[in-house]
């Protein structure tokens, strides 16, 4: 079986959102405890891109997360495979994912980190896929909305494949 990948959201688009997206963010943290939590693996890249448009002083921190379950499925249900290396009381904190598709997992994470006390914990995601909320959860500052398909690229993995792909895509598989 063959796969190959269609363009969802192109790089110029990507670009240009995350672009808008760190000034807004640098508009409203200024004076204040950034902290910016990238979950891995899915918002490496997003993150990468997304920093070097917030023109302040910050803090980078990464949460591996592993969620239990199916591949394309979530249960919400995440194992920490990667701890914050620093504590993030009174912090503001905003955590960067990939992908908000049930809610389940970012639901979870907020959990997680309003534990730690920090100052505020916010939400920054590129993609929602509203069509599959399970857990209503406030997204802050959000990059696009998708139709509910699977979608791989710019971080996002099928099966740890297509990460790399400059690009949001949409595996088709071809037999
Ligand atoms: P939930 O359902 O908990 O899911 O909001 C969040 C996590 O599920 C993964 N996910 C995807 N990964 N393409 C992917 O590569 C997708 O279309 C997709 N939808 C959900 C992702 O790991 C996300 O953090
Ligand atoms: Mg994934």
């Amino acid at each position: 079986m063959a796969t190959n990948v269609s363009t969802m959201i192109d790089s110029d688009r990507i670009a240009q959102r995350v672009r808008e997206l760190g000034a807004e963010i640098t508009r409203d943290y200024v004076g204040r405890n950034l902290v910016l939590v990238c979950v891995l693996k899915g918002s490496f890249v997003f993150t990468s891109d997304l920093v070097r448009h917030i023109d302040l002083p910050m803090r980078v921190e990464f949460l591996g997360v592993r969620s239990y379950g199916e591949d394309t499925k979530s249960s919400g249900v995440v194992q920490i495979t990667h701890d914050l290396t620093k504590p993030v009381e009174g912090d503001d904190v905003l955590v960067v994912e990939d992908i908000v598709d049930t809610g389940l997992t970012i639901a979870h994470l907020l959990d997680l980190l309003r534990t730690r006390k920090p100052a505020s914990v916010k939400v920054c995601s590129l993609l929602h896929k509203p069509a599959r909320t399970r857990i209503q959860v406030p997204i802050d500052y959000l990059g696009f909305t998708i139709e509910d398909k699977f979608v791989v690229g710019y971080g996002l993995d099928w099966a740890e494949r297509y990460r790399n792909l400059p690009y949001i895509g949409l595996v088709e598989s071809s037999s």
